[in-house]
């Protein structure tokens, strides 16, 4: 008999397919540059001005997404990220920061897509909120650290308010039950498979945004 190796968990098998993808974001000049503490801190505003509008779109979803039985229990109130961004941007802009504001090309089509989703495809919304939200409460822990030392943040405070979950006590526990959500995620095999697609897709649409936030902030130091 021949042997054949378990179907690896849903949860396993997306993380794995977008593993190049993340290495890739990862060390995009654009992040590379700013972890690296290469770039002043309007790069920084910038990057979380795009965010906003990322996080609106996931955030501001119709409400029959709530009670969709695929993409309804992702829906967590912990989660939401508007609020913090809000606070964040205010300190970086002051009071006036939303006069003006426009997202890159890259930003608009990112969160067009979202939209897309929330609004015709709750598996396919699925994806994008496991792209953004469980990256955030593993490697956006990272990013506020470096944020905090390169650009003098308090600690947890103004400014990187966004990637702190107050209402996560255990971060790893949460990205269990998390993961757990997506292994019983009720859709078959095929369907599975596009939620993988659109995962990987939503890494593109954050590295696109990422190579725009580098051609406007070439390192600087
Ligand atoms: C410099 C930037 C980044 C750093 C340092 C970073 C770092 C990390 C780390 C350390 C983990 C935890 C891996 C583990 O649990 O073993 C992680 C997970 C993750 N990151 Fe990132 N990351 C970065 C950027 C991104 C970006 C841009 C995205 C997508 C928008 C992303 C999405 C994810 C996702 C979805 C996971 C969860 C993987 C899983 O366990 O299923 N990350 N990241």
């Amino acid at each position: 008999m021949e042997a054949s190796s378990p179907t690896p968990s849903f949860s396993t098998a997306i993380r794995t397919a977008s593993h190049e993808q993340h290495t890739e974001a990862e060390n995009s000049a654009f992040m590379s540059h700013l972890l690296g503490g290469e770039l002043g801190v309007a790069a920084y505003r910038r990057y979380t001005e795009q965010l906003w509008f990322v996080y609106r779109a996931l955030e501001d979803v119709p409400q029959e997404l709530a009670a969709d039985r695929v993409a309804g229990p992702f829906l967590r109130p912990e989660l939401a990220r508007t609020v913090e961004l809000e606070r964040d941007l205010a300190h970086l802009g002051g009071p006036d920061w939303r006069a003006g504001l426009a997202p890159l090309p890259a930003t608009a089509a990112y969160a067009e897509r979202i939209a897309d989703c929330a609004r015709d495809w709750p598996a396919g919304y699925v994806a994008h909120h496991y792209t953004r939200y469980l990256g955030d409460l593993s490697g956006g822990q990272i990013i506020r650290g470096t944020a905090e030392k390169t650009w003098g943040f308090a600690r947890k405070g103004d400014g990187v308010r966004f990637y702190v979950f107050e209402g996560i006590g255990n971060p790893a526990a949460f990205k269990r039950e998390y993961r757990e959500l997506l292994d019983g995620l009720p859709v078959d095999d095929l369907e599975k498979q596009r939620v993988i697609d659109e995962c990987k897709r939503a890494f593109a649409l954050n590295s696109a945004v990422f190579r725009e936030l580098g051609e406007e902030f070439p390192r600087t130091a």
